[in-house]
């Protein structure tokens, strides 16, 4: 969407992954802000606090606006937003374009007929009053409005927050269902790929898969979004964590947290805040990272980046270690050189090659690597410029 926003892939929190409906309320959202600063993640770029499903009222007010659910966010969202902008950081909200809402009518969670539906206008308006900063719009359960077509109900809220002073990133989902990023460019700045990721391996495979092709239809201020970070939930190891993040930076996913901020071991938000894997992933040319090479469980994956260089993860889908190797000819380098810097991103070590990455990956793991040509005569401006500026 052509809003001026998202130049770069969103980074923040949201609420889902970790809290679901039940768990979230003000003081997980303040605390995560707080938490989010405090971590270093704030430093590293991440800046949008997004509170998914269940902040609402189960009944709209009598003038019909929408409210917060006087349990779980008495302050109400106005004063969460003010907390959250005094941190440097921004806020984010969650509604859903047909009548009803999607969580609450699981379980015995009690259903509201609480959706945007027939109040788009308003919704955005109060939204703009709280001083909300990003709106993720959920097709979830819009099965049940008769009539409510994909298209024309993503179109109606992205006039809606564009007739606004306010400026506010606006994110669809609805799963991949009707290929969005066939038709989604215009309407908002990203738009969910696949159903909801879980904190597994055999699910971030799975998503994976399904990016195949999709580097075609990204750029700024309009993105593919494999879902939320899972990074640091129970069900992931550390290495299966680093493998996550490196993927989703060189996919230019969105980096959306959905950790419990608060209580992450140091390894996670160590992970979350690797510069060298966040610097690919808020790569200011915009190009997706693509599949390049698949032997059976081996995969490389590439992103070439705004000054030449280019970004690769070599992936281990196995279970055991295994080597894998690379030829630095075959990545499409702008310009050739008789030796390459070979910088490991999560190493953070810098090694010379004259043409050959050779690399042991763990099971279920990666390596990521950032590659540019080392010879300075044949190197172009702006890779001598990044070279002078590294040293
Ligand atoms: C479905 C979405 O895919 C999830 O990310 C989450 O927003 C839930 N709906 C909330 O009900």
């Amino acid at each position: 969407l052509d809003n001026g926003l998202a130049k770069t892939p969103p980074m923040g929190w949201n609420s889902w992954n970790y809290f679901r409906c039940y768990d979230v309320n003000e003081e997980v959202i303040k605390e995560t802000a707080d938490a989010m600063v405090e971590s270093g993640m704030k430093d590293a770029g991440y800046e949008y606090v997004v509170i998914d499903d269940c902040w609402q009222a189960l009944e709209r007010d009598d003038n019909g606006n929408l409210q917060a659910n006087p349990e779980r966010f008495p302050s109400g969202i106005k004063a969460l937003a003010d907390y959250v902008h005094k941190l440097g950081l921004k806020l984010g909200i969650y509604a859903v374009p047909g009548t009803e809402t999607c969580a609450m009518h699981w379980d015995d969670y009690p259903s509201g007929k609480i959706g945007s539906y027939g109040h788009e206008k308003q919704d955005a308006k109060q939204f703009e009053k709280w001083g909300v900063d990003y709106l993720k719009y959920d097709w979830c359960r819009a099965d049940v409005t008769e009539g409510l077509e994909h298209i024309p109900a993503f179109e109606k809220m992205r006039d809606e927050l564009q007739a606004l002073d306010r400026p506010i990133i606006y994110g669809i989902s609805e799963y991949g269902d009707t290929k969005p990023w066939e038709w989604a460019k215009p309407i908002a700045n990203m738009w969910r790929t696949t159903s909801d990721i879980q904190a597994n391996w055999g699910s971030l495979m799975t998503i994976l898969d399904q990016q195949v092709g999709l580097y075609k239809y990204a750029g700024p201020g309009y993105w593919n979004d494999p879902d939320m970070l899972q990074v640091g939930n129970p069900g992931l190891s550390e290495t299966e964590n680093r493998a996550h993040f490196s993927l989703w930076s060189i996919l230019a996913a969105p980096l959306m947290a959905g950790n419990d901020l608060r209580h992450m071991s140091t390894s996670t938000a160590e992970i979350l805040s690797n510069k060298e894997v966040t610097a690919v992933n808020q790569d200011l040319i915009g190009l997706q990272g693509r599949k390049i090479r698949d032997d059976g469980d081996k995969e490389v994956w590439m992103r070439p980046l705004a000054n030449g260089d280019r970004a690769i993860v070599l992936l281990n889908r196995g279970q055991k270690e295994t080597e894998m190797s690379v030829n630095i000819t075959d990545l499409g380098l702008p310009q050739s050189s008789s030796t390459y810097y070979v910088r490991d991103l999560w190493a953070h070590e810098t090694t010379q090659s004259t043409g050959e990455i050779q690399a042991s990956v763990p099971g279920h793991g990666v390596q990521m690597y950032r590659i540019s040509p080392a010879d300075p005569v044949e190197a172009s401006e702006n890779v001598q410029h990044v070279k002078t500026s590294d040293k």
